[in-house]
């Protein structure tokens, strides 16, 4: 035969990694950490084998574990001792992710992020303060631009508390904007923020819902999160995060969505995250418990995959065990 082009030629041992295109190492990934005031044991969390919600006295030990695994960074949730309509434990200086924050940034040497949203704190689970009687009308959702007072003084409280890097989650219009003025007036203009910036109103987040016990008591969150049919609305989106001062562009959920993360790091100048969000985790457990499927070798495709696609920094529940291997 003559072939001029014989591709296989590149595909030998020895050969492979001299022209593989994507990188997968340690650096890349961040651990999430949950971090709960409700108990004094790790309780496991069923629908992410693997994953435990800490008490705060173990976020330390927990960080470490991470850490000792290569894994550089890690993102903290937290789960409060009492939910209210205005979620004020969110920002309170003796919240669990503020008391979990001053220990970790003392006793680790973790780069410590926080996620900033409401859902986890008020008592109606939703990702801000509620319209009045939004509970009986369903085309009331979340009042914007009050929301955003909070979310300043959340992002604020995290940055005293110590945390490298704040990640806003609520999708309120002006967000980034806001959390950057009021980290600015306390003189925390060194925290830079990661935006979840294209974040879509996806099944995919389950359970993590079961995991931070922050799952909305009546409605969903198409009034906030993104359509998932659309991807130039992502690029507004995006495009307005960029304008208000995000230092790191995040898409969320990610394997269903990697052509939006395609599109992010064509568009804009700047680090580009993916969020491989816990039903990503939770369907690759389930099918590797069955048999089905083997559990590291897809959970690694699945990372490089998001890589190959653009992201530059991977969330991910699978960070410690892909770490060990790398
Ligand atoms: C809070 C938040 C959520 C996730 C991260 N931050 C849940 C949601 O928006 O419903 C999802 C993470 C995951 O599923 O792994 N706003
Ligand atoms: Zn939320």
């Amino acid at each position: 035969m003559d072939l001029t082009e014989r591709p296989r030629r590149l595909r030998r041992d020895g050969i492979r990694g001299l022209v593989s295109e994507t990188d997968l190492s340690a650096s890349d990934l961040i651990a999430p950490v949950f971090v709960d005031a409700t108990t004094d044991e790790r309780v496991a969390i069923e629908s992410m084998p693997g994953h435990e919600r800490v008490p705060v006295a173990e976020a330390v030990d927990r960080v470490e574990e991470i850490r000792d695994t290569g894994v550089e960074a890690v993102i903290v949730f937290g789960i409060p001792e009492s939910k209210d309509e205005a979620g004020t434990r969110a920002w309170a200086e003796d919240g669990v992710v503020q008391e979990a924050v001053r220990r970790i940034d003392a006793g680790t040497d973790a780069y410590v992020i926080t996620d900033v949203c409401m859902c986890e704190y008020t008592d109606h689970g939703h990702c801000g303060i509620l319209e009045p009687h939004a509970h009986e009308d369903p085309t009331l959702t979340v009042e914007n631009d009050r929301t955003l007072d909070a979310l300043g003084r959340i992002a604020v409280s995290h940055a005293e508390a110590g945390a490298d890097m704040v990640a806003p989650s609520s999708m309120t219009d002006g967000m980034v904007g806001a959390i950057r003025e009021s980290l600015d007036e306390a003189g925390h203009s060194a925290v830079p923020i990661m935006s979840y910036a294209a974040k879509y109103e996806s099944a995919f987040y389950g359970p993590f819902r079961d995991a931070a016990d922050g799952a909305p008591a009546f409605g969903d969150r198409r009034h906030y999160q993104m359509d998932p049919a659309n991807s130039r609305e992502a690029i507004r989106e995006v495009e307005l995060d960029v304008q208000q001062g995000a230092d790191v562009l995040m898409v969320k959920p990610a394997l269903p969505y990697l052509d939006v993360v395609r599109d992010v790091r064509e568009h804009f100048d700047r680090p580009v995250a993916a969020y491989n969000v816990s039903g990503e985790y939770a369907m690759l457990h389930a099918a590797a418990e069955n048999g089905w499927l083997d559990l590291e070798e897809t959970a690694y495709e699945s990372l490089l995959s998001i890589k190959r696609a653009g992201a530059d920094l991977i969330l991910t529940y699978f960070a410690e065990d892909i770490a060990a291997r790398l």
